[in-house]
């Protein structure tokens, strides 16, 4: 599978539960637009099967280099990002879950769910897009998980697949600042995420970013039993120079921190 192909198959399984994203891509094309995707985002749990570390082998091979180092306290998330080293296509970031610094009776349900992966067959690109690797959890389970971290309730219920893709606003030719695509995305009657603020960073710490507030769609639990919960956002970032002209090529800890709320009920 070449990178185009693996990142088209992320894409068709996002928008599956993200149909806003197509719906916002398609306007942005229809203006005549080239979209390009900045980065996109995955989610998991520090488990030895699918933690960062088994899962960052399948992103380096496919020319990639790890480009940045981040800890989020409060949510207990450690993260690396990842660059193309040729120059083209979308960043990787990959977070995962520190689950021993929860109770362990979290572990437990964590550890649980994560003795079902199949690593018989290894961590091949196609994980990325599989999804839910276990077997559903029961909606009172996602509910418990929830309550103690909403970042676990997503990976419970969701599994493994894109998270986010993000809209490269220093790629769009009729736009250039965030505020101008938030009005375009809100005239499209689609929610804003405004929590620490519409837009986070600043031209002074060199990435602007905002998102979506995530779509919500119906979700199968154990026993059949469907609920609405949130899934996957879209996100628009905006990046600038230093001061040697270099155009910043990382993550800021503290806006992306914001960013994880866009999936929160
Ligand atoms: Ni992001």
């Amino acid at each position: 599978m070449d990178n185009d192909a693996f990142f088209r198959k992320l894409w068709d399984d996002y928008v599956e539960i993200a149909p806003r994203a197509a719906g916002i891509r398609a306007h942005f094309e229809s203006l005549g637009e080239t979209v390009v995707d900045d980065h996109v985002a995955f989610r998991t749990f520090d488990r030895d099967s699918i933690s960062i570390a088994a899962l960052e082998p399948q992103i380096l091979g496919l020319g990639y280099v790890l480009s940045g180092e981040y800890r989020f306290e409060q949510k207990r998330l450690r993260a690396r990002s990842y660059s193309p080293k040729a120059g083209n296509g979308p960043r990787v970031f990959l977070s995962e879950l520190c689950v021993d610094e929860f109770d362990p009776a979290f572990g437990e349900v964590i550890d649980t769910l994560v003795s079902e992966v199949d690593t018989q067959s290894g961590m091949g690109l196609a994980y990325f897009y599989a999804g839910r690797p276990w077997a559903a959890p029961s909606f009172a389970t996602y509910s418990r998980l929830a309550e103690v971290s909403e970042y676990a309730a997503w990976v419970a219920a969701l599994g493994m697949r894109a998270n986010h893709f993000t809209i490269s606003i220093n790629a769009l030719n009729g736009f250039h600042t965030l505020e101008s695509v938030l009005a375009e995305v809100e005239a499209l009657g689609f929610s804003v995420n405004d929590s620490g603020g519409r837009v986070k960073g600043s031209p002074a710490t060199r990435l602007e970013q905002a998102s979506t507030i995530a779509d919500r769609v119906p979700v199968e639990f154990a026993g059949g039993d469907h609920y609405v919960i949130p899934t996957c956002y879209y996100e628009f970032a905006l990046r600038h120079e230093d001061g040697d002209g270099v155009l910043f090529d990382g993550f800021v800890a503290d806006s992306a921190d914001r960013i994880f709320e866009s999936t929160h009920s």
